[in-house]
């Protein structure tokens, strides 16, 4: 499939999904946000896929909204359209999605990456929140999960004052979980995707989605919910398989089911 904005690849269990607007510094606009909803559907429904990495180019992962494209909208368009709720699609993506970021991750490049299980960014990565700076705020998450991942000060910090943050200081914040050279950046994304991908399946899908539940939750109905998920994966072939092997002292041989 040949897309405008994008690129994909497949490797084993695993897709690549490249955002490709170089000119624009990736920046996110309408076609892009249907065409990464349009692959992440298919990825989802592909029983080959176990996990998913989306990158950009080294320069940006993605360097916001789309200026140039939302600047003429007013309030009754952005209200009516739900402007840019179509972007939640990628939260709900149910298969564990990696976010390798190099260079720019500004404003809704900022909150896309967000929207991944994880981050894994380049030495180069920048991340910040400037929306303040046109005159607006977060609109794709930003106060929220920027919020729950760094924790009140900073994200004021960064959402008050539009300042970007070096991987380091990302990484530091508990933004990101690995840094590494930009050279390896896909490959170490790819890398901790292949493995994620060659684990059951089922129980992929349930660990990010009890992970996932503790920011919606109270501390007891997560574990209330963590432990109904613990319970039903004893019904899969996998956790006979995952534990004879571990007693047998052999590899498992994985089936999804
Ligand atoms: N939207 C549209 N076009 C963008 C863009 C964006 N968010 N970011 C960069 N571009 C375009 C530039 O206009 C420029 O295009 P032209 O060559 O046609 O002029 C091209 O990409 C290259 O950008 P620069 O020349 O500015 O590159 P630079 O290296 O000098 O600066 C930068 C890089 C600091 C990232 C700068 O481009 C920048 O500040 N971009 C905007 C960042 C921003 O404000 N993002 C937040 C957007 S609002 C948002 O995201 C709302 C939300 O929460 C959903």
């Amino acid at each position: 499939m040949i897309y405008e904005t994008l690129l994909t690849e497949t490797r084993g269990a695993v897709a690549l999904v490249t955002l490709n607007r170089p000119k624009a510094l990736n920046a996110l606009n309408s076609v892009l946000m249907a065409e990464l909803t349009d692959v992440l559907a298919d990825l989802a429904r592909d029983e080959a896929i176990g996990a998913v990495v989306l990158t950009g180019s080294d320069k940006a992962f993605a360097a916001g909204a789309d200026i140039k494209e939302m600047q003429g909208i007013d309030f009754i368009d952005a209200y009516l359209q739900d402007f840019i709720s179509g972007w939640e699609g990628v939260a709900s993506f149910r298969k564990p999605l990696i976010a390798a970021v190099s260079g720019f991750a500004l404003g809704g490049g900022c909150e896309l990456a967000m929207m991944c299980d994880f981050i894994i960014a380049s030495e180069t990565a920048k991340f910040g929140q400037p929306e303040i700076t046109l005159g607006v705020i977060p609109g794709m998450g930003g106060s929220q999960r920027l919020t729950r991942a760094v924790g009140k000060a900073k994200a004021m910090d960064m959402v008050l004052t539009g300042r970007m943050m070096d991987a380091a200081e990302a990484e530091r914040a508990g933004l990101v979980s690995r840094i590494v050279a930009p050279e390896q950046l896909v490959e170490e994304a790819m890398a901790a995707a292949t493995r994620i991908a060659s684990f059951p399946r089922a129980a992929v899908l349930m660990a990010k989605e009890a992970v996932n539940r503790s920011f919606e939750a109270t501390l007891g109905e997560g574990l209330r919910f963590e432990r109904r998920l613990f319970h039903s994966l004893f019904a899969t072939t996998d956790q006979k398989e995952g534990m004879a092997a571990f007693a047998d002292k052999r590899p498992p041989q994985f089936s999804n089911r």
